[in-house]
């Protein structure tokens, strides 16, 4: 397969955010009911913002698509402030149209989180695959919470976190403790079936890392690494 990665950088992150929000929306209005792969972190809420105010101002409709996030920590239930169910649903769900049963988040709290990881590619398959996937990346080079490892793993799976990403979160919580030290991630096959990958990043450190996936071997050392080998990649950066 021949890569194709586009990579745009831009001055601001809200010209970033627009232009990602603009490729989504690309794919909304050409397959209005397609199957959206949606991220948490910090990088994709100004997307979200922007998504919100094409569906206030523009009819953006997003009745009839299915969304399916990447991750969720294990252990969290989804009202949890924290949890990225929560996270979703305040960036964009509740600012949309999406129809709440069409969402899926991986389930933090599953009694059986292996079961749950099976159910949650089940799922991907039965709804054919994704249109297009937004990433953000993790200072370690991780995609979702894949994270550098010895090799990728395809399917959704449990992960215990890197020192570096529970430090990289742990702003978002009162305190580093209150960091879950594991995950549930999607796997490296249904980031890769994704018929287009949208991947935003900011400043100099994510720049960096970005460098060495793009420019260096494929590694599971460095996850997001494994984009050079996806077919329609769109990497925006912004600045600041
Ligand atoms: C978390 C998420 C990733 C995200 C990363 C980067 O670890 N699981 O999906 O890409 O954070 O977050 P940020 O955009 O806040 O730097």
């Amino acid at each position: 397969m021949k890569s194709k990665i586009c990579i745009e950088s831009f001055r601001t992150y809200r010209e970033m955010s627009a232009a990602a929000a603009a490729a989504i929306a690309g794919v909304l209005r050409d397959k209005p009911d397609c199957v959206l792969g949606l991220a948490t972190g910090s990088s994709p809420i100004g997307t979200y913002d922007e998504l919100a105010r094409m569906h206030a101002d523009e009819g953006l409709s997003f009745s009839k698509c299915t969304s399916v996030n990447l991750d969720e920590y294990l252990g969290l239930p989804g009202t949890h402030p924290q949890s990225y169910r929560r996270f979703m649903e305040e960036r964009l769900f509740s600012r949309v149209d999406i129809r709440r049963e069409a969402t899926f988040v991986p389930l933090g709290t599953a009694a059986d989180p292996e079961a749950e990881c099976r159910a949650y590619d089940e799922r991907i398959a039965a709804l054919g695959g994704i249109d297009v996937q937004l990433l953000g990346v993790g200072p370690d080079g991780h995609v979702g919470f894949n994270e550098p490892d010895d090799a990728f793993t395809a399917g959704t799976h449990v992960v215990r976190l890197e020192a570096s990403t529970i430090d990289a979160n742990a702003r978002f919580f009162a305190s580093r403790d209150e960091v879950p030290r594991q995950a549930l991630t999607m796997g490296m096959r249904g980031i890769m079936t994704a018929r287009k990958i949208v991947l935003v990043a900011s400043g100099a450190a994510k720049k960096a890392v970005l460098a060495a996936a793009l420019g260096g071997p494929v590694t599971p050392r460095l996850p997001a690494s494994i984009l050079q080998l996806h077919p329609d990649v769109s990497i925006l950066w912004s600045e600041e």
